[in-house]
């Protein structure tokens, strides 16, 4: 059975103060058996923050060890900080630092190098969505970005539809089950046990809706961005995954 993950992506927000918000969280992920509360802070906090009862994950590495990039952080270097996890693959990253599919599998498999379990991310833009595109572009981004030697126990693939990010728009439940399927079905025909890869729903996940799209097959957790930041929004989304 793929494990159930709920993931909070905190992007380019929180500072020391936020901290009191994974103390906050603890309990709730303490009591919620059989799920995986991970929580992605800014790399400013991750030393910090774990320990406090959260898994605690990164947003982004850089594929090198170490060298001359200055203002980049090495997958290592995270796990040294107490990281476990690391995002690649984000949209926001594909967009706004132009990271292409084969950065993104350079990105991974730097995670791998270092220990950590990597959630890597895909989806379609609106555009690609309103061209009935979405499954080409993924079939696409799987392809490119996931390396060989992926599995349940060291990457996670997080569906996370570029138009629903941040927007409270979410894709149907029936949206959200055919492509999951599909993800699925992929990820099981490219890489052994990959049909046991965790797969996520991200884009507008809320407490008002993590319910119905944690019943959804094929779902098996979410990662979450702006219901994310505090304890009181994403304790019941954790509540809801574990009850599903
Ligand atoms: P959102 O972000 O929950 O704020 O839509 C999700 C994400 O980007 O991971």
């Amino acid at each position: 059975m793929p494990k159930k993950i709920a993931a909070g992506n905190w992007k380019m927000n929180g500072t020391s103060a936020a901290l009191t918000q994974l103390e906050a969280l603890a309990p709730v992920a303490a009591a919620s058996t059989g799920v995986l509360t991970l929580i992605c802070p800014p790399a400013s906090l991750i030393s910090r923050a774990a320990g406090l009862g959260v898994e605690i994950g990164a947003q982004d590495c850089h594929a090198a060890v170490s060298g001359a990039h200055t203002g980049d952080i090495s997958a290592e270097m995270l796990a040294d900080a107490g990281a476990s996890h690391v995002i690649t693959g984000h949209s926001e990253r594909r967009q706004d630092h132009h990271e292409t599919d084969a950065d993104v599998a350079a990105k991974t498999q730097a995670g791998w190098r270092a220990g950590l379990t990597v959630i890597l991310c895909i989806g379609e833009s609106e555009e690609q969505y309103r061209a009935g595109q979405t499954l080409d572009v993924l079939r696409g981004q799987l392809a490119g970005s996931v390396p060989q030697g992926a599995g349940p126990d060291n990457i996670v693939i997080a569906y996370e539809p570029i138009w629903a990010i941040g927007t409270g728009l979410t894709p149907t439940v029936e949206e959200i089950a055919k492509v999951h399927a599909f993800i699925r079905a992929e990820l099981g025909a490219a890489h052994t046990e990959g049909a046991e890869i965790s797969l996520l729903y991200g884009g507008s996940v809320k407490a008002s809706n993590a319910a119905e799209i944690f019943a959804v097959a094929d779902v098996d957790g979410g990662l979450v961005g702006g219901a994310s930041l505090a304890a009181a929004d994403f304790a019941p989304i954790v509540t809801a995954l574990a009850a599903s």
